[in-house]
């Protein structure tokens, strides 16, 4: 077996070294490593000091989130820090690349911290649901001031170490190598005559404000992190720190994380952690198929989302060349990437000399010609088909063989676009999500011809651009679109049955979605969804109430924040307000079309959306649009503002209980419009067996 804690020896100096690629995460054996080292240590009377680091690119960057599930095998994080901070010689931390979660706390508990200058410190435990559980919430406010400590893991932003050092958490900074700068700051250490200097020894800093201080961050997290317990824990866990003695405040952070780690939002943030990893796994494709290499891009269309896919590779420092139709149009695009570039440097995110390489990198034209050399294509032209067709012929003429094509359809069908081509097997849709420059989502549309190789270069090409690909297969609205319609159908019909805009919404935010559906048509503009509804109008149900406010918003030119009012009005901050004449409007047509004035509630609105959404998800399982279960609930937290505590609505749907949920359905299939709520079959069959869509996704062996 390879150690993975080694000991070595500089003169008197003990350097420990922990190597467990590829982040040096604080696994078990990482654990028993740093035991065994120190334990050993504890009885070698040759040894001054010792210096903790770790190989490779980083220190310890966290712990392995598995054990969570699994619990922690022994040795304990308790035990080995503790053999650590009772060391009789002094322990340096020596930190480089970050310092996070476990490893953060390894540092904690360390005497001394040296760090690279590019080094970072974070205790970002909230992401996943709990709290710093081993003594991470007692020992940093007694190194760095209580609100400090307090923003730092309420935050989940890990620190730069020039921040850490006028904190006074790093005592140096180290420029070169830093096992060498470790080791030389032991000796000036050891020449001082300096000695172990304890954290749980310290006093809690700023302890005096504490009172004050946690009641507002109460209040501040009761509204920005809403539904959420993991945060209010921490807080309890610091006020632990600031009122118990340190052994004592120990033992109420385990009871705290205890409790934490098993709870449905902490079990759903590791979902999704594993479920983000895993969209990556191609069911049947074999590992032996390799992306085609990426280097230049070609983007069709320099409109919203065209500029905003040029600016992810850019971003990527990938040359990208962008054809329009006119020269208007390419001067309007380059204008408003510069302008978003512009927005950061203005807001420091992006220095001036990375916005002028970022432009070089882009190349505006007219000529399809200049296109002969890219490896990737996007065509992000008007969503027309016949357009879209003309373009597939032109790039099938102009491109090299081998070239990817994809295109950035929401709603046409891909096989009929790649069917122009003579090689259908390189087309593949990329759907983006607006701005493209921002959102992470990337569904990546499998069409029927896809080539293996061209879908893994599609998964390759969003790790490239930083987003998260999701494969869907070819259907009307793929994975995230076609759920958002029953969705916002339900939505828009508790209008009509007397609740107002705000209810509705607010049902929804307060369930913690990003924003409430009605409010999102409003931000998008209220004519994108009513315009294809207008070209499907053949595919739709035959009913006059079905989409009608929107429908009717459309028909006055009230198309949201564009034109200052929509579901609500505007004001010229764009703050939403009420709008009494589009309630009335819309409930009196819910009269004159018969609709029953039930004034739903908050539960049947959120019932109502939800599992009208979550049973078209079955339907996508079941016919294979969707891989599986936990997909699903990546495009929908990464893609459509679903709160991630709740994991993603397949995931949300397992915990209320598919049994639950199908019979609510079929309580509304006898309460409201039948036709639109027939379980699906897939949730109706494992309902009735008592399981579950996770247990349906892991029983497929994919
Ligand atoms: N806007 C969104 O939120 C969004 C989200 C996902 C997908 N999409 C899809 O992305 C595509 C583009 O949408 P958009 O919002 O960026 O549209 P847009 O109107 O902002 O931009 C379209 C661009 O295509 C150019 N164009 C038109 N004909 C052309 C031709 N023959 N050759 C080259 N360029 C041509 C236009 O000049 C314009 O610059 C559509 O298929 C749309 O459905 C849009």
């Amino acid at each position: 077996m390879v150690e993975v804690v080694s000991i070595s020896m500089s003169n008197e100096i003990a350097v420990v070294t922990i190597d467990n690629p590829p982040v040096n995460a604080m696994a078990q054996d990482v654990r028993a490593g740093l035991k065994r080292a120190f334990v050993e240590l504890r009885t070698r009377n040759d040894i001054k000091a010792i210096v903790i680091g770790g190989k490779g690119r980083t220190f310890v960057a966290g712990a392995d989130i598995k054990e969570f599930d699994s619990g922690i095998a022994p040795p304990g994080y308790h035990e080995v820090l503790g053999l650590i901070e009772d060391s009789a010689c002094p322990v340096v931390a020596a930190v480089h690349g970050t310092a996070l979660g476990g490893g953060m706390e390894i540092a904690l508990a360390s005497h001394y911290r040296v760090a690279h200058e590019a080094a970072r410190f974070g205790l970002p435990e909230l992401t996943l649901g709990i709290i710093p559980g081993a003594g991470g919430t007692q020992r940093l406010p007694r190194l760095i001031p209580l609100e400090a400590a307090v923003e730092l893991m309420l935050s989940s932003k890990p620190m730069p170490a020039a921040k850490a050092r006028e904190l006074g958490l790093v005592d140096a900074m180290v420029t070169g190598d830093i096992i060498e700068g470790g080791i030389a700051f032991a000796r000036e250490l050891v020449a001082r005559g300096a000695g172990p200097r304890r954290t749980r020894d310290l006093a809690v800093r700023g302890a005096e404000n504490a009172a004050v201080l946690l009641a507002a961050k109460r209040v501040q997290v009761a509204k920005t992190m809403r539904n959420r317990q993991s945060p209010l824990g921490l807080l309890d866990a610091l006020q632990a720190a600031v009122t118990l003695p340190f052994a004592q405040g120990l033992k109420a952070e385990s009871a705290i994380s205890e409790k934490l780690v098993p709870a449905t939002e902490a079990r759903a943030l590791r979902h999704l952690f594993f479920a983000e990893r895993e969209v990556r796994k191609i069911p049947g494709l074999s590992a032996d198929v390799k992306p085609r290499p990426v280097t230049r891009v070609g983007i069709i269309g320099a409109g919203t989302m065209g500029g905003g896919i040029s600016m992810c590779y850019a971003n990527a420092g990938v040359p990208v060349t962008i054809v329009d139709a006119t020269q208007a149009a390419l001067d309007r695009g380059m204008a408003t990437i510069r302008k978003n570039y512009e927005r950061s440097v203005a807001r420091g995110s992006l220095k001036q000399e990375q916005l002028e390489h970022r432009m070089q990198l882009v190349t505006p034209t007219l000529d399809y010609a200049a296109l002969g050399n890219a490896d990737l294509v996007i065509e992000a032209v008007f969503e027309n088909m016949a357009l879209k067709k003309d373009i597939f012929a032109k790039l099938d003429a102009v491109l090299r063989k081998g070239a990817v094509i994809g295109t950035n359809t929401s709603t046409l069908d891909i096989d009929e676009i790649a069917a122009v081509t003579t090689r259908p097997e390189d087309v593949v849709g990329l759907h983006f999500f607006s701005p493209a420059n921002v959102m992470q989502l990337l569904e990546i549309v499998q069409a029927k011809r896809t080539a293996p190789d061209v879908l893994v270069t599609a998964l390759e090409t969003a790790k490239q651009i930083k987003k998260i690909g999701v494969v869907a297969k070819v259907c009307y609205g793929f994975i995230g679109n076609r759920m958002m319609d029953p969705y916002a159908r339900e939505a828009e019909h508790c209008l009509l049955e007397g609740a107002t805009p705000e209810q509705v919404d607010g049902a929804l935010e307060r369930f913690g979605m990003a924003m409430g559906i009605l409010a999102v048509f409003d931000l998008a503009g209220v004519d994108i969804g009513y315009l294809t509804r207008l070209e499907r109008k053949h595919l739709l149900p035959d009913d006059p109430t079905f989409y009608r406010p929107d429908t009717m918003l459309n028909e006055r030119g009230w198309l949201g924040q564009k034109t200052g009012r929509g579901f609500y009005r505007y004001d010229s901050a764009r703050k939403r307000i009420p709008d009494p004449e589009v309630v009335e409007m819309l409930w009196k047509e819910g009269k004159r079309l018969g609709v029953e004035r039930r004034q739903p509630g908050e539960k049947e609105i959120q019932e109502r959306c939800l599992y009208a959404m979550i049973n078209e998800g079955a339907r996508l399982l079941d016919e294979g649009i969707a891989l599986r279960a936990s997909d699903i609930d990546v495009v929908y937290t990464s893609g459509y503002g679903f709160p991630r505590y709740r994991g993603g609505p397949m995931f949300y749907a397992d915990t209320v209980g598919l049994k639950t949920i199908c019979e609510r359905i079929l309580e509304f299939r006898r309460t409201l419009d039948a036709r639109y709520w027939e379980p699906a079959p897939l949730l109706e069959k494992l309902a009735l067996a008592g399981s579950s869509f996770a247990a349906w996704s892991a029983g497929r062996g994919d």
